[in-house]
């Protein structure tokens, strides 16, 4: 595959076409954002980590019947992935809470949910990727019925498979967000990255935050943290 011209930049990652237009080519940067955007620095290793990381999980869904993008890894920062029209939502599945939840609702830190609880979120710069519930996704036409419903059932069960494979690394999956597409053909096709840029992971033992937030909160080291991440997801899926 040629790398073809640059089609969209992104907070971490850069699309770029190639010379088949069914497949598109993914650079993963070595970059951190917060604040959607507003607070930008460079992080070692971490397009390569998440690069990595996001190869194994979608390889790993793959397997076990999870259909996604994903092609194949090319080289530390590169991954070929097949071209989907993005649907504007992120999908937030959470088993725990946290974050914008745990601020929403008073309650407290990783008070843990009987069942997942499932959100929309508008995808908008502009208007900050506000909320959004069923009804308001069919008045803007975002999505229609069945496609919400298939999305809401793949995430249901992205969740459930990323829940055994982080509790074999013994860690918590508190929540994570994912992002569809539609296939040619219209099939809700799972796309974009799973890392630790999109969940939140907690070390079952130390309840240290294996993710994002040790940039969000300035925690520590991200990098080290996302190496650990990779180490031990590396043990688990049998080897880089
Ligand atoms: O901030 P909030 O609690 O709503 O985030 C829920 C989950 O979605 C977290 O795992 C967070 O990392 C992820 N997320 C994301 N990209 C965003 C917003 C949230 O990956 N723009």
């Amino acid at each position: 595959f040629k790398k073809g011209e640059l089609l969209y930049t992104g907070k971490a990652k850069e699309m770029y076409a190639t010379d088949d237009p069914e497949v598109l080519w993914v650079e993963y940067l070595d970059q951190a954002t917060a604040l959607n955007g507003k607070r930008k620095v460079a992080v070692d290793e971490k397009g390569l980590l998440n690069n990595r990381i996001s190869s194994l999980i979608f390889t790993d869904l793959a397997k076990h019947g999870i259909k996604n993008h994903f092609i194949e890894q090319l080289s530390d920062h590169v991954q070929l992935v097949r071209r989907v029209k993005m649907i504007p939502l992120e999908t937030v599945v959470r088993n725990a809470a946290s974050g914008s939840f745990e601020r929403k609702f008073g309650v407290s830190h990783l008070m843990t949910f009987d069942q997942p609880v499932l959100e929309f979120f508008y995808k908008s710069d502009a208007l900050d990727d506000p909320f959004i519930n069923d009804s308001q996704v069919a008045a803007l036409q975002v999505a229609d019925e069945s496609t919400v419903a298939e999305m809401k059932r793949q995430a249901l069960l992205v969740n459930t498979r990323l829940q055994t494979i982080f509790a074999e690394m013994n860690v918590q999956l508190v929540d994570f967000k994912i992002e569809f597409g539609l296939t040619a053909d219209g099939h809700v096709l799972l796309a974009d990255e799973i890392s630790p840029d999109s969940c939140r992971l907690v070390d079952k033992t130390t309840h240290q935050s294996l993710d994002k937030d040790v940039f969000r909160k300035n925690l520590g080291d991200l990098t080290t943290v996302y190496q650990e991440v990779l180490k031990r997801l590396a043990t688990v899926e049998g080897g880089q």
